[in-house]
């Protein structure tokens, strides 16, 4: 096993573990993901639903926030565990969110059977809509920096 096959396999483990925490009682389809930042840390989440269905959020973008929030933006790997049939790639607002940070991000996906399908963003989502696709109405409003 390489170093980087050791890395990837301790990434599945934490987007399992996330995976178990979902709050899924709606769709009972649990979803586990689980970032690896470029400084080495990992950053999980999982799908939290809601009563009010639309306001659930996925695993993917979950992680992302959390990432956020922590001070964390460069993404190096994306780990997605669910018990599908077949590996879930990310939905499609969540491959938004990935691309405004990481628009080349290596995603792996695991389904219940073990199965491993594996995508980059450039794939999932060609032609992203980037922060440089505002061009100069980004700087329009009363935010002007980059933050
Ligand atoms: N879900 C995710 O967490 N990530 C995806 O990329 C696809 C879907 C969640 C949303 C919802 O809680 C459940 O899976 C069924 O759609």
């Amino acid at each position: 096993m390489t170093p980087a096959d050791a890395v990837l396999d301790g990434l599945i483990a934490e987007a399992e573990a996330a995976m178990a925490r979902a709050y899924a009682p709606y769709s009972r389809f649990p979803v586990g993901a689980a970032l690896l930042t470029r400084s080495g840390e990992t950053i999980v989440g999982c799908n939290v639903e809601n009563a009010s269905y639309p306001a659930s959020i996925c695993a993917e973008r979950g992680a992302v926030m959390s990432a956020v929030a922590r001070g964390l933006r460069d993404f190096e790997l994306l780990a997605i565990v669910t018990n599908a049939d077949a590996p879930a790639p990310p939905c499609g607002q969540c491959r938004q969110v990935l691309a405004e940070f990481a628009p080349t991000l290596p995603v792996v996906s695991v389904a219940r059977d073990g199965r491993r399908e594996r995508w980059t963003m450039a794939e999932l989502l060609p032609s992203p809509f980037l922060p440089a696709s505002l061009g100069e109405a980004s700087t329009r409003g009363s935010l002007t920096d980059d933050r």
